[in-house]
């Protein structure tokens, strides 16, 4: 089980609240740095809650940020945001949170550890074994991430030689591309399943790292990958995972002038499955390039935003020649050797 640690020991080894001047019981940032932990009155107020959590995409009106009522009269902070992918350093504190992600930030940021991040505890992390800053993953300055500050910047909409297409019914229940999530839409109990009263709902602990509510491998859309897969609960897996078709049913933004579906070439017709982290980001929450997209080969991103193998992934030549405009791809922009597949020869720009 993985979890939140809700650590109590003697006398405030791990929580020290203090007496600001202002009146309000409020724990100090230093006290985050080194002496981490979360205990349940670190994010709920046990004055101020009465029931209700967040909504789910099957919900009436599908998914918000909003703080729900479970975490009312919960302190946090609001970052200043910078440019696409800058370090945030400057946050103000907030007394009675609006939004979900504003707990969060302030122990999952530079708030409370400046440029160091925390070790996973799990020892499951790649790279140096750290953590990251939600703060930079989340800018709404970012060129993509997921809508948890602010609605996306994908319209899923592609103008392409065939016509226009909008493929957002790739989008699952009620979640449209000016949907906003919270964290916990990802970070629950991996028995959360979206009916309310059942299992509850929020980063408590889950059986899947890390605090995951379904997993996420790095063969998610792979040969040996399930539809209860994380990603698929909220992006069609006929459109982009193990089962896609390519068909009219299953447009994507990843396609050659609309039509030819390259999520189902990938996953479902290469001789090897190809799983999301060839191409996006392995820590999934945002990035500095459009589609949350990584380099691999070649001059490849830093772990562990990069979580495919050594000289695999995205081509980092794909800067040359890859398009700017959704459905308009081609091999060439990513593949520079040659490769004869489904009729499809490379170079065939
Ligand atoms: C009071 C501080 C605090 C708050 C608030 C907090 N966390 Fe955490 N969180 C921690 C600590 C401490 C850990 C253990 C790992 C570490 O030291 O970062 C952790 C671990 C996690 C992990 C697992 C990381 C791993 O390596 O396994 C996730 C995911 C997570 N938190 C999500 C959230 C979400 C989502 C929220 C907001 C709803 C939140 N946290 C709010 C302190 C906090
Ligand atoms: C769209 C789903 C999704 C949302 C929304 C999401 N996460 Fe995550 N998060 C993940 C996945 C998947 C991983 C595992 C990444 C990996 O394997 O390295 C992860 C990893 C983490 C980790 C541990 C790894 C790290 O890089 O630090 C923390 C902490 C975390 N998330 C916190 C948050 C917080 C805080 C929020 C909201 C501000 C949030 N997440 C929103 C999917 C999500
Ligand atoms: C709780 C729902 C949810 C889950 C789970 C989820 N996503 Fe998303 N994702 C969304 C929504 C909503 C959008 C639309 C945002 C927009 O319109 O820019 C999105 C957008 C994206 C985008 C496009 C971003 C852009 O700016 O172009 C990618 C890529 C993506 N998701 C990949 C993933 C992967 C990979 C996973 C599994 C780790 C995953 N998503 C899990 C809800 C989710
Ligand atoms: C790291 C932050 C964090 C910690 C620590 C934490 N919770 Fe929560 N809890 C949440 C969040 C976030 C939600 C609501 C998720 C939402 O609305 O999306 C929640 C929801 C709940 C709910 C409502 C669940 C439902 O589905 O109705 C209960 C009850 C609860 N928490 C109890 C506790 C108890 C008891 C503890 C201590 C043992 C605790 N929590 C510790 C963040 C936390
Ligand atoms: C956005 C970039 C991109 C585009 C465009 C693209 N591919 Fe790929 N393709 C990849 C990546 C990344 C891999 C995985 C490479 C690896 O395993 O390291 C891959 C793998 C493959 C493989 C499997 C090769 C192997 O060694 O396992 C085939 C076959 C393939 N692509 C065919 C095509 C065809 C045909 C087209 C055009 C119709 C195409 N691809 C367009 C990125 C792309
Ligand atoms: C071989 C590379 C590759 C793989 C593997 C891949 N994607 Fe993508 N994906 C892309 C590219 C390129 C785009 C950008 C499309 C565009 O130009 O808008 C994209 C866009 C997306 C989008 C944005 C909406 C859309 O359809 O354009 C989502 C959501 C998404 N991918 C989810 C996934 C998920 C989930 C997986 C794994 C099941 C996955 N992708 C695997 C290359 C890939």
């Amino acid at each position: 089980m993985y979890g939140h640690p809700v650590k109590s020991t003697a006398a405030g080894a791990f929580h020290m609240p203090e007496r600001m001047g202002d009146g309000k019981v409020r724990e100090q940032a230093a006290n985050l740095g080194n002496n981490r932990h979360a205990q349940c009155t670190d994010c709920h107020n046990p004055h101020a809650v009465s029931a209700g959590v967040s909504p789910d995409i099957d919900d009436v009106g599908g998914t918000n940020n909003l703080a729900s009522n479970v975490l009312k009269g919960v302190w946090g902070v609001e970052p200043v945001w910078p440019g696409n992918w800058g370090q945030v350093i400057s946050f103000t504190e907030v007394d009675d949170i609006q939004y979900q992600y504003q707990l969060c930030l302030k122990c999952h940021s530079y708030y409370a550890f400046g440029t160091n991040p925390p070790m996973d505890p799990w020892g499951l992390m790649r790279g140096d074994g750290r953590l990251t800053d939600q703060s930079i993953e989340f800018n709404p300055n970012n060129e993509s991430y997921h809508p948890v500050v602010a609605p996306g910047k994908n319209d899923f909409i592609m103008s392409t030689t065939n016509g226009t297409f909008d493929y957002s019914g790739s989008l699952l229940g009620n979640l449209t591309p000016g949907s906003t999530l919270t964290c916990a839409d990802c970070h629950s109990d991996d028995a959360y399943t979206g009916a309310a009263g059942t299992v509850p709902k929020g980063p408590h602990g889950s059986n899947v790292w890390p605090i995951l509510r379904a997993p996420w491998n790095f063969d998610t859309s792979g040969s040996g990958s399930s539809q209860e897969d994380l990603c698929f609960k909220c992006h069609s897996p006929t459109t982009y995972g193990p089962d896609s078709v390519n068909d009219g049913t299953a447009r994507t933004g990843f396609s050659i002038d609309g039509t030819y579906n390259l999520h189902w070439v990938h996953s479902v017709v290469t001789f090897n499955s190809k799983p999301c982290v060839a191409c996006h980001a392995a820590v999934p929450h945002g990035w500095k390039r459009r589609a949350l997209l990584v380099f691999g080969r070649t001059a490849p991103d830093p772990s562990p935003y990069f979580g495919f193998g050594e000289n695999r992934g995205l081509d980092s030549r794909i800067a040359i020649g890859g398009p700017e405009k959704s459905g308009n791809w081609k091999c060439c922009n990513c593949h520079y050797y040659f490769i004869n597949f489904m009729g499809y020869t490379t170079p065939n720009c």
